[in-house]
């Protein structure tokens, strides 16, 4: 396994590549409501990545993927097709997963959306997914390894009655889609890489309401839990600093606390 550390000319080309996924979602945000197809969201975020970015969508025809994003609904657990035939409905939750190359490199970020008005468990589900993923993010520091991450991540998840998805992972990104290293939502503290300023990777947790196994579809992409029981996501690219971490997916409208640390990092 050869992980890279990235060039300070290559890790500015990766904040452009992961700011352009950035407004990708905060375009999308308005779009997600009852009513729309997976297949519409597609068709409008392919549109703004060729037109408005100049930057092209990574998923599209990679390995053979058919479509520009990735749209998972409910029970989808990561790689859903955009379709036209599915519409969202009211109480639904659906990720949404971006992945922009512009100027050769890679950004890749998801967030789960609420449709509408959700119970409570989706909320739930949503949040504990999202704290996972900040959890895991404010770990990571010079000298931190992966195993500490992965450990604090399947901790929060299970104290909640959740569970961790293992098959699929974070992983290297930068002019591929997928570098070295992997990334587990899972581990033993104290294992794993040690990471090292300029090594850029995403951090993407899929948490599980109900149990971790998951099946894949005879599409051979829509990875969907075992127990049909829902599940949420959230990712985002980033970059290990000389004291810390640099979301290089960072939206305007993230929580305070996951701005503040970053704001801190930049300063020194
Ligand atoms: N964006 C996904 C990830 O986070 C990968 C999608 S691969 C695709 O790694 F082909 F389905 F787009
Ligand atoms: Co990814
Ligand atoms: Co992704």
């Amino acid at each position: 396994m050869s992980v890279s550390t990235k060039t300070p000319e290559e890790i500015e080309k990766m904040r452009v590549a992961g700011r352009l996924a950035a407004e990708q979602l905060e375009m999308i945000a308005r779009y997600v409501e009852p009513g729309i197809t997976t297949g519409e969201l597609d068709r409008i975020c392919h549109d703004y990545t060729l037109n408005h970015q100049n930057a092209i969508p990574a998923p599209l025809n990679y390995r053979g993927f058919p479509k520009s994003i990735c749209t998972s609904v409910n029970h989808v657990v990561c790689h859903g097709i955009p379709s036209d035939k599915k519409k969202l409905k009211n109480g639904d939750i659906i990720n949404i997963d971006v992945t922009v190359i512009k100027d050769a490199y890679h950004g890749d970020t998801s967030q789960t959306f609420l449709v509408g008005k959700c119970n409570v468990l989706a909320e739930r589900l949503v949040r504990v997914a999202q704290e996972c993923l900040y959890k895991g993010i404010e770990m990571v520091k010079p000298g931190i390894r992966l195993g500490d991450i992965g450990h604090l991540i399947q901790s929060h998840a299970e104290k909640n009655n959740f569970s961790v998805v293992r098959e699929y992972c974070g992983h290297g990104i930068g002019r591929e889609f997928h570098e070295d290293p992997q990334v587990l939502h899972y581990g033993t503290p104290g294992t794993g890489l040690i990471l090292e300023p300029g090594m850029t990777f995403t951090i993407e947790p899929m948490i599980n309401a109900g149990k971790r196994y998951v099946k894949l579809l005879p599409d051979d992409w829509t990875v969907v839990t075992k127990d049909h029981k829902l599940t949420a996501q959230w990712e985002h690219t980033l970059v290990v600093t000389d004291d810390g971490f640099e979301i290089l997916t960072l939206r305007s409208d993230e929580p305070a606390d996951i701005c503040k640390y970053q704001e801190a990092d930049r300063q020194n």
